[in-house]
């Protein structure tokens, strides 16, 4: 797999730190509140159980699972939910746990779904931003990196269902999926 990669973005040793400070702060602020952490499947699950670890008071977690890529490395646009929310939200607390955002179409459509049902409030924290690739306006509350535009890969993000399991991330070589 790392033969796949040009060379290594965020190391473990990065990506544990950030994501135990993005933990502190989730701790600090949602004191006394009831936190949901809402994770995008299948990116968000090493990013959402990490942080889930670094949160220090109660807090429940839900899953959605939507596609608008494909196997492509560009999103299609069209968003479709393939797993809605186990439980209710209303008067709940949301934080929606993506990996990546990238041209932000995802993440404006859930937001739009969710809030629909009411909850108490609703943010959302990314482990990696691509602000160069924006096509809609977001608000991100917790964000840990802003990335350069290149495909990315490692630590739950994939190309074409591979590259889940590094533990790092890194920039997937052009040749291999151009
Ligand atoms: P958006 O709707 O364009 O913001 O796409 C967001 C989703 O696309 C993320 O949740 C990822 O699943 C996927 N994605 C975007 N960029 C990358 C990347 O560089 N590597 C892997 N997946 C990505
Ligand atoms: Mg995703």
């Amino acid at each position: 797999m790392i033969k796949d990669l040009k060379e290594i973005l965020l190391d473990e040793k990065k990506i544990k730190e950030k994501v135990k400070e993005l933990g502190k702060r989730i701790t600090r602020d949602y004191e006394g509140k009831e936190l949901v952490l809402v994770g995008v499947l299948k990116g968000s699950v090493m990013f959402m159980s990490d942080l889930m670890k670094n949160i220090e008071i109660p807090c429940c977690m839900d899953f959605m699972a939507v596609s608008s890529y494909g196997a492509a490395t560009e999103s299609s646009g069209i968003v479709r939910i393939l797993k809605d929310l186990d439980y209710p939200i209303e008067g709940k607390d949301i934080l929606i746990v993506e990996d990546i955002i990238d041209s932000g179409i995802t993440l404006k459509y859930l937001l739009e779904y969710l809030k629909a049902r009411k909850p108490s409030s609703i943010e959302v924290a990314c482990l990696l931003n691509k602000p160069e690739r924006r096509r809609v306006e977001i608000e991100v509350k917790y964000q840990g990196f802003e990335v350069p535009d290149h495909f990315l890969v490692g630590y739950g993000l994939d190309y074409a269902e591979r590259y889940r399991n590094l533990p790092f991330i890194g920039i997937l070589k052009e040749e291999v999926y151009k």
